[in-house]
C-alpha cells in the first residue's frame, strides 16, 4: 500500500422525511449538540484528506438547508433527492459526472442520519477496500442470538449469528459499477435497501469491514437521545 491518501468522492442520501422519528422536521435537521444532524455527518468528510466533492440529496422543497452555514460551502453540491433511498442516490451520482467524476473513481455514500462516523471507521474502510476489484461497506456482526419467528409470534429456529452483520454505511464502490447495478435494479424492480444489495443484485461480493456500533443510524426517538448522552461537550 502506497502512502497516497485514497480519493473518493462523497454522496449523502438526506432527502428522507423520518416518519419514524415523528419530529416536526426530517430528523437531519433536529438538533445535536451544537450543529444539527446533517452538519456533523458532513463535518466527518470535510477537510478530510482525499475527498475530491461531496454531494448533497436534497428533497426538492427542502425549505431548513438553506438555513445552515454549510448550504454556502463551494465543497458541498446539491443534487435533487427521489422518492427511494436508491432513487436520491442515483441522482448524487449524476451530480458527480457533472463534476467530473469518472466511472472508475471511488464514491462513498454514507446516511444524512449517520452522524457518529469515527475517522477511525473512515480511514479502515479506505485502507482495506482502496485496492478492491469489488468496494464493500463498513458493518457490525450480530452480537445478540438470533431468533426465526412465525407469524404466531413462537420461535421457529435459533439462527446461527456468527456469519450475520449489520449493514451500515459508509458503503463504497466504484462510480461505473455503483450506476449501472442502482439502474440495472431499478429497471427490473428489485428491492435494494442499500448500495451494497444493488451490487450483489448485478452478482458481485462486497466485502464488510468491521466497523464500531456506535455508528448509529437515527431513526426513533430513543436513537437521539442516546447519542445526546454520548456526543457529551465537543
Ligand atoms: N433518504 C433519501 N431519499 C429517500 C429516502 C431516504 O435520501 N427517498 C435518506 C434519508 O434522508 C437518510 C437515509 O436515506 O439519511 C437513510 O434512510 P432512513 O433512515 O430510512 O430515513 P428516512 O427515510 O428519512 O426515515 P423513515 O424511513 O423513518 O421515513
Ligand atoms: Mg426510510
Amino acid at each position: 500500500m502506497n502512502n497516497r491518501p485514497t480519493s473518493f468522492w462523497v454522496v449523502i442520501p438526506a432527502a428522507g422525511i423520518g416518519s419514524r422519528m415523528a419530529a416536526d422536521r426530517p430528523k437531519q435537521y433536529l438538533q445535536l449538540g451544537d450543529r444539527t444532524i446533517l452538519e456533523h455527518t458532513l463535518g466527518c468528510f470535510l477537510g478530510r484528506a482525499g475527498v475530491r466533492g461531496v454531494v448533497v440529496a436534497l428533497a426538492p422543497d427542502d425549505p431548513w438547508w438553506p438555513m445552515l452555514g454549510c448550504a454556502a460551502d463551494p465543497r458541498i453540491s446539491r443534487a435533487a433527492g427521489g422518492r427511494e433511498r436508491a432513487d436520491s442516490v442515483l441522482a448524487g451520482l449524476e451530480r458527480l459526472k457533472d463534476l467530473g467524476a469518472l466511472d472508475g473513481d471511488w464514491v462513498l455514500v454514507h446516511d444524512a442520519a449517520r452522524p457518529n462516523l469515527a475517522d477511525e471507521d473512515l480511514q479502515r474502510l479506505l485502507d482495506q477496500l482502496g485496492e478492491d476489484p469489488v468496494g464493500g461497506l463498513l458493518a457490525v456482526p450480530a452480537k445478540d442470538t438470533l431468533k426465526r419467528v412465525a407469524a404466531d409470534g413462537r420461535v421457529e429456529q435459533t439462527v446461527d449469528r456468527r456469519p450475520i452483520w449489520l449493514a451500515y454505511t459508509p458503503q463504497m464502490f466504484r462510480l461505473g459499477l455503483l450506476r449501472q447495478a442502482l439502474t440495472g435494479a431499478a429497471q427490473a424492480g428489485a428491492e435494494i435497501t442499500d448500495e451494497a444489495s444493488a451490487i450483489e443484485w448485478l452478482g458481485h461480493r462486497p466485502r464488510v469491514v468491521e466497523g464500531r456500533a456506535d455508528n448509529i443510524k437515527v431513526t426513533r426517538p430513543d436513537d437521539l437521545q442516546w447519542l445526546q448522552l454520548q456526543w457529551g461537550p465537543r
